[in-house]
């Protein structure tokens, strides 16, 4: 993200249409009973090794994410009706810049994260801070798959089914008081196994930070994912608990969550702080307002390759603008990018 265009060639998948995720999804839904409209789908079973997408499930699960499993609502909010990104190149060309810049850095890398036990720090303008378990955190909700688009800054994208619950409801429980206007998260700072926390030639001044308004943070499209394809999120994904809010370019979807803080102030932002002509705070999907050195009109739908670019256009708001655009009206969203 720094200072390159991804090109096309440095995706793994040859196919453009990942026929056996589309497959093995269009056969969990027959054998769950579901169709494409919104709605609860309480107590799929799970086979034990594999999740509903037919990809592979670690051998262990905590138990805090496995007990959920029976409760989850699978499809909560209308779906993507694209093709789902197959697995392994979600998980397999990321950015988690703590373990490096390349895309497969993070894969290599981030499995030496210990996830287990996880506490995350809520504070600031609450009524309830303090250090909760990830445990203790998602044990009253009720998980939700949402199946969203994910557009990075670097005009490529994916569709990923995430599980996760409402940030909103996770600070409503915290109480917040007067000077909540803005929620500040912090990523761990994990020295022995993130390489790039200690390098001296690395540009950014860790912890990696993001922050949202208060009304997007409570916007029911925002979630903590603790999940994707049916299972335990992938380290490199953000285990245990990350961000994920559609309508926003991917960089605001921070990984491995440790803090979280309501603050008064528009909090420091990592890629705001570090080019701010080229990266805002509101970060929304905009393909009317170009990145100084590419444009943001279209995207590249992984997977792609030389031969099949897989070029699309880029949706206003990344296709969430019914949800989400009554958040910013009147506001000049190329002076607020
Ligand atoms: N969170 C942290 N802590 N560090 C990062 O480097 N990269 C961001 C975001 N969250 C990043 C992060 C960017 S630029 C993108 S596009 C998404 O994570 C990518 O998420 P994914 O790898 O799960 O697709």
């Amino acid at each position: 993200m720094l200072i390159r265009v991804p090109s096309a060639s440095r995706c793994s998948s040859a196919d453009i249409t990942p026929e056996s995720v589309y497959l093995s999804r269009r056969r969990f839904m027959a054998a769950s009973g579901a169709g494409l409209a919104l709605g609860a789908l309480p107590g799929v079973a799970f086979a034990q090794d594999v999740s509903p997408y037919e990809v592979p499930v670690p051998a262990e699960q905590p138990t805090w994410f496995t007990e959920k499993l029976p409760g989850v609502q699978w499809r909560a909010v209308v779906p993507v009706d694209e093709a789902i990104t197959p697995f392994e190149d979600a998980t397999h060309y990321n950015n988690f810049y703590e373990f490096g810049p390349d895309k497969g850095d993070p894969a290599e890398h981030a499995d030496a994260m210990d996830i287990e036990p996880w506490t995350v720090q809520i504070d600031g303008a609450v009524e309830k801070p303090g250090t909760y378990s990830v445990a203790d955190l998602v044990q009253p909700h009720r998980l939700e798959e949402r199946i969203y688009r994910l557009r990075c800054v670097e005009a490529w994208s994916m569709v990923i089914p995430w599980l996760g619950f409402p940030l909103g409801e996770l600070i409503r429980r915290a109480g917040p008081t007067g000077g909540a206007k803005y929620v500040a998260f912090e990523t761990a700072v994990l020295p022995e196994v993130m390489p790039a926390v200690d390098s001296r030639f690395s540009l950014i001044d860790w912890p990696y930070r993001e922050g949202l308004r208060i009304d997007e943070a409570m916007h029911p499209l925002t979630i903590l994912a603790v999940g994707m394809y049916g299972r335990i999120l992938e380290e490199q994904n953000g285990a245990p608990m990350r961000l994920v809010v559609p309508w926003k370019y991917g960089f605001k979807s921070i990984k491995s969550i440790v803090r979280l803080s309501l603050v008064e102030e528009q909090p420091y932002t990592t890629w705001q702080n570090l080019a701010p002509e080229e990266y805002g705070f509101y970060a929304n999907v905009n393909p009317n307002v170009d990145h100084p050195r590419w444009t943001q009109a279209r995207e590249r739908r992984l997977p792609a390759n030389l031969f099949s670019t897989n070029v699309r256009d880029t949706l206003m708001f990344n296709g969430y603008a019914d949800e989400v655009a009554s958040l910013y009206q009147g506001m000049d969203l190329a002076k607020f990018y």
